[in-house]
């Protein structure tokens, strides 16, 4: 007897629905050619400034929030900075730059609670850059000093920092081995890199929220919002870091030694740590 239940969609007919269904919507040919070059990453978060304020945080964390429990709370927002926090607690280092600033929300925490270390900031965004300056001004923290440029060509001389971090960029990377050379130039021998990052999860369950998340939410709720085009460009570029297998053989190559790997969320999020060295650390 025939069923009255049409059978499921294979994964690629599914796609192809809702491919279809979205290319109803806006144009999805233009998107698919859209580059990622510097500009793209600008004119992105220029455009995206006050809806990642009034719907992701309003404080400015541009990154996900660490919720061990699964429950969404924006306190989640302060988990990598309370990790880094941790770590430094007991020998706070004594010159730092963090990569990718974005809005200013890492380093307003962390600088005041480190008043004798030097932080350095450098982020691409010149919206982010004159926000994050406002931010530390308004509550007069003297102890950061922030410059708008890019991370694959650090303005800083060889051997200016003893730790640098970087919280949800480095994916924006068009060439990750030249940043990760410069980083290594810019470290002391022994001085320490940590990225944080999302990670591709290891559960196929959480793998697929994940990818559900990126690929479709998260341009949809912003076509809802905002404009189409500039939110469209977020999945594609959180293409994630390299695999890690790749990631530590950039790390060796740029003069990094112990590279180690911590995952959160289920595999969804990442810190990458590695030392400096000149002498095998
Ligand atoms: C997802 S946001 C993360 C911001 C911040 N790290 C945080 O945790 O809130 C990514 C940031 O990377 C910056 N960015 C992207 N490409 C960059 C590059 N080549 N050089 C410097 N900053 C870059 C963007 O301007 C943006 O502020």
């Amino acid at each position: 007897m025939p069923s009255i239940f049409s059978a499921a969609p294979t994964p690629r007919q599914d796609l192809s629905r809702r491919l279809r269904r979205l290319a109803r919507v806006f144009p999805l040919e233009p998107l698919a050619q859209q580059g990622t070059a510097p500009s793209d990453v600008v004119e992105y978060y220029e455009h995206c400034f006050d809806a990642y304020r009034r719907h992701h945080s309003s404080e400015g964390a541009v990154h996900m929030a660490l919720n061990d429990g699964g429950r969404f709370d924006p306190d989640g927002f302060y988990g990598q900075l309370r990790r880094i926090e941790q770590v430094w607690r007991d020998a706070p280092p004594q010159d730092v730059l963090e990569l990718a600033f974005g809005q200013g929300f890492n380093l307003a925490y962390l600088a005041p609670r480190f008043p004798g270390t030097r932080f350095c900031g450098l982020d691409l965004t010149p919206r982010h850059v004159e926000h994050a300056r406002d931010l530390l001004a308004g509550r007069g923290i003297a102890n950061a000093e922030l410059r708008q440029g890019d991370f694959h060509d650090l303005p800083y001389a060889d051997a200016s920092f003893d730790h640098l971090y970087c919280i949800e960029a480095l994916c924006h990377a068009t060439d990750t081995r030249r940043a990760l050379a410069e980083c290594a130039r810019v470290l002391r021998p022994g001085g320490r890199i940590a990225l944080l990052e999302v990670d591709r999860p290891a559960s196929a369950l959480v793998r697929f929220g994940h990818g559900v998340y990126f690929r479709r939410v998260v341009p949809l709720l912003g076509a809802l919002l905002s404009d189409r085009a500039a939110y469209a460009y977020l999945p594609e570029s959180t293409a994630y870091l390299p695999d890690q297998a790749s990631l530590f053989a950039m790390l060796a190559a740029a003069g990094f030694g112990r590279s180690r790997k911590r995952t959160f969320l289920g595999g969804a999020a990442q810190l990458v740590t590695a030392d400096r060295g000149d002498r095998d650390v």
